[in-house]
Parts: structure tokens; C-alpha cells; sequence
């Protein structure tokens, strides 16, 4: 499990610790992933990996090894969408066919108001940085088309949040 913008750790090690049978590598842009490593350290978990340095707007920090599924929580609204273009040409470079991306956070939808509170985030966060904000679900959907993922699931979650994940095309050969 490869995570995009790992933050502080805790998530890696809250869900690494839950999920044993997954090796789990946190990553997050270069020089943001002491807080990670520390956490790791601090949880002395076998199948948490120390963390990489991987930087969305820079394609020579990707990693050149594949992953079988990719999680990316609370990041998209925060890049710019250069960032996020990035996200899905990282996926469709070290995706594994089969393999699945799990995207967490708030999405505009065309056919529904934006909920009040995300209204005032999504202010908060151009306020902050212009090219940020909480994006459209189909501009999303779309750069997952472009590099073969179909939408498995889109589940509402607390704080008017979603829970969303695709599915790469193609099958992956079975070892056993
Ligand atoms: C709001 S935080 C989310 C952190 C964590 N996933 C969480 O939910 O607590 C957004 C993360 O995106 C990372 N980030 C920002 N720009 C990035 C970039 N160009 N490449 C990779 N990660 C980036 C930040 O360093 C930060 O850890």
C-alpha cells in the first residue's frame, strides 16, 4: 500500500497497525516526512516502511517500483491541480492492473449544492492558495478514465466528506 501525503504518520500507523497482512509505504513531499518516520519509530511496526519522499509535481522522485493499491486522505484539495494531475500519472505509472486508489475528502458534484460547510472550506483554502480548493467529482473521475480506473465505490462519510475508490483495469497475475 503505497500513501500519498502521509502528514504526520498517524494515519499510516493507525491503519498499518490494523492491517497487518499489508506492507504500508507513507510518503509525503520532500522534507515533510520527519513527523512520519518518528511515529514509525514510535510504533515499532514490521510492515510500516520508513517513508519516502515522493513529491506529486515532480515525476523524478516517483518511485520506480509498483504497488498494489495506492491511498491518498485529505491531500487533493490542498495541492494544485498540477498536483492532482500528478496523483493519477503516479497511478498510472506504478498501479499494479487490479490494483486499487482510495481518495478521501470533500468533492463538489455537478448535480448537487455544495454543503455549507464545505462551501466555507473551499473559501478557506483559496484564500490560502488559489490554485487549492475542494475539487469537482468528474473532473476527478475524469483523470481516472484517462489512465484505466473505474469507480468501484463513493460513500458519503463524517463532516460531509467521501470515501471514493477505483479499480485499474487489467488482471494481475495470481502467484499461488
Ligand atoms: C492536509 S494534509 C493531509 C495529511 C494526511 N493525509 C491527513 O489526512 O492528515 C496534505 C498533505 O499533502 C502534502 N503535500 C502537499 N503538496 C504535496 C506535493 N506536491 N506532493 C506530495 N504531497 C504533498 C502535504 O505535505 C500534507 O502532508
Amino acid at each position: 500500500m503505497l500513501e500519498i501525503g502521509s502528514g504526520t504518520g498517524q494515519h499510516a500507523v493507525w491503519l498499518s497497525e490494523r492491517l497487518p497482512q499489508l506492507v504500508w509505504q507513507p510518503s509525503d513531499q520532500p522534507g515533510a516526512t520527519a513527523s512520519i518516520e518518528a511515529w514509525r519509530r514510535h510504533s515499532g511496526l514490521k510492515n510500516l516502511r520508513k517513508p519516502l519522499e515522493i513529491d506529486l509535481l515532480d515525476a523524478a522522485t516517483w518511485p520506480q517500483a509498483s504497488c498494489d493499491a495506492l491511498v491518498c486522505i485529505n491531500t487533493v484539495h490542498i495541492i494544485c491541480w498540477e498536483g492532482v494531475k500528478g496523483l493519477f500519472d503516479l497511478v498510472g505509472r506504478v498501479l499494479k492492473p487490479g490494483g486499487l486508489l482510495y481518495l478521501y475528502g470533500p468533492f463538489r458534484y455537478a448535480d448537487r449544492e455544495l454543503e455549507p460547510s464545505n462551501e466555507q472550506f473551499d473559501l478557506w483554502l483559496k484564500q490560502r492558495d488559489p490554485n487549492s480548493g475542494v475539487r469537482d467529482f468528474e473532473a476527478v473521475a475524469e483523470l481516472a478514465s484517462s489512465v484505466g480506473l473505474s469507480l468501484q465505490g463513493d460513500v458519503a462519510m463524517p463532516a460531509n466528506n467521501r470515501s471514493l475508490w477505483w479499480k485499474k483495469q487489467g488482471f494481475q497475475a495470481c502467484s499461488d
